[in-house]
């Protein structure tokens, strides 16, 4: 029999305990002997709960018991959470976890941990939730020299986006009545301002370049400015807008990543990407393309992929499972050379001064507008790009990366 411990009875660490009861028999079988939940740890009592009494305070009931051979860190943050998976790993119980901001900021130190100690450190549910896309990279895609990642990593933010595509609305009445129905957070920073996107991305660019990835260091521009204007010009142009989490692979250790939202044609697979769904867009050398599409977010596809990791760790017992992603910090490409084409709306008494500036570039007008027209411009350095848009100083209204 494998014994878990889980560690936080939040919203996934309930998922977690749920998945493994409701399938049993399947979770077991693919273990190949019998998996059970041990031990639930938290800072409360449910006493109605009907795995109530398998709550406990005290962490270290939970190492110093050798029946635990397994604990799923689903409690979120880098303090206890941090602590409390150094420990597990340092007792040879391998760790499965959800915590993308722990994965970003301590995943390679906690990788060589596990190795150590001949245990585990898998974090399936870190990025895209539910979507298989860690192991894939980890353990299909290891023939492939990756040249991009490309994802909608973000379910709130494209929840928002499709919404203001559909309806036509602006992001804040979107935001406010996603706010109500409880899809986006009541403090909505993180989501719409990028960030959870960018820890995502670095987990997916290091594990791409097999070096660190600093999340921090990484280009964040989130979909604030985006307004149903965009949209419309967005629709003339056969595109949509995206939030896009993208990394390329530029040279041995060195990558170009950012996350900004950008006009996607119609036709590209991320632009049917709708509502909360994510995916994830792969090129490798020898492969090509390829999509992993599903729910990034929400309680049972997130819970699935932690006991999927489970799985794995039950059926890997004394053994480490291998990861590819060193303390070594990759090299990341100055934002400023980043070469993209933009689309730039524009005053339209400004016409004149925008034609000396992007002369070369696709005028679009739309009938009946008075207000603007936009420019979709060649590919450009950003610093070129910016140079250009001080020349017409106020008579930009906004601009967005063309994907
Ligand atoms: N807030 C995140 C999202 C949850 O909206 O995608 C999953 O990380």
């Amino acid at each position: 029999m494998v014994q878990v411990a889980v560690l936080g009875y939040g919203t996934v660490g309930s998922g977690v305990v749920e998945v493994i009861d409701k399938n049993k028999e399947i979770v077991s079988g693919n273990v190949g002997q019998e998996l059970d939940v041990k031990y639930i740890l938290d800072l409360r009592d449910f006493p109605d709960d009907p795995y109530g009494d398998k709550v406990i305070h005290d962490i270290d009931t939970i190492l110093n018991d050798n029946e635990v051979s397994i604990v799923c860190e689903v409690m979120g943050g880098v303090g206890a959470a941090y602590q409390f998976t150094k420990a597990a790993l340092q007792k040879g119980k391998s760790v499965c976890t959800s915590n993308k901001e722990l994965v970003a900021k301590h995943g390679p130190e906690l990788l060589q941990l596990a190795k150590e100690n001949n245990c585990s450190y898998l974090f399936e549910a870190s990025v895209g939730g539910g979507i298989p896309i860690i192991r894939p990279l980890n353990d299909c895609l290891t023939a492939e020299r990756i040249e991009n990642i490309t994802g909608i990593l973000n379910g709130t933010t494209n929840y928002i986006l499709t919404k203001m595509e559909r309806e036509g609305a602006d992001f804040a009445t979107v935001l406010k009545e996603a706010q109500e129905k409880g899809y986006a957070e009541r403090n909505p920073e993180a989501d719409v301002e990028g960030h959870d996107a960018c820890r995502k991305i670095a987990i997916l660019s290091s594990l791409m370049t097999g070096k660190t990835v600093d999340s921090e260091k990484i280009y964040t521009e989130g979909i604030t400015k985006v307004t149903a204007d965009d949209f419309v010009y967005a629709k003339a142009t056969g595109r949509t807008i995206k939030l896009l989490a993208k990394s390329d692979a530029i040279g041995e250790g060195e990558v170009l990543a950012m996350v900004a939202p950008f006009m996607v044609d119609k036709d590209h697979p991320l632009a049917m990407v709708n509502d909360v769904f994510n995916a994830v867009f792969v090129r490798g050398n020898m492969l090509g393309d390829s999509m992993y599409y599903g729910r990034g977010a929400g309680k049972l596809p997130t819970a699935s992929a932690v006991v999927g990791d489970v799985v794995e760790c039950a059926r890997n017992l004394g053994k480490n499972i291998p990861c590819r992603w060193s303390t070594e910090d990759a090299i990341l490409a100055d934002a400023a050379d980043i070469e993209d084409a933009y689309y730039v709306r524009i005053k339209a008494d400004r016409k004149a001064e925008a034609q000396k500036v992007f002369g070369d570039s696709r005028f679009v007008e739309i009938a009946d507008r008075d207000k603007d027209f936009a420019v979709l411009t060649n590919p450009m350095k950003e610093k070129e790009f910016a140079a250009k848009c001080e020349l017409l100083g106020d008579a930009v209204i906004s601009r967005i990366r063309l994907y």
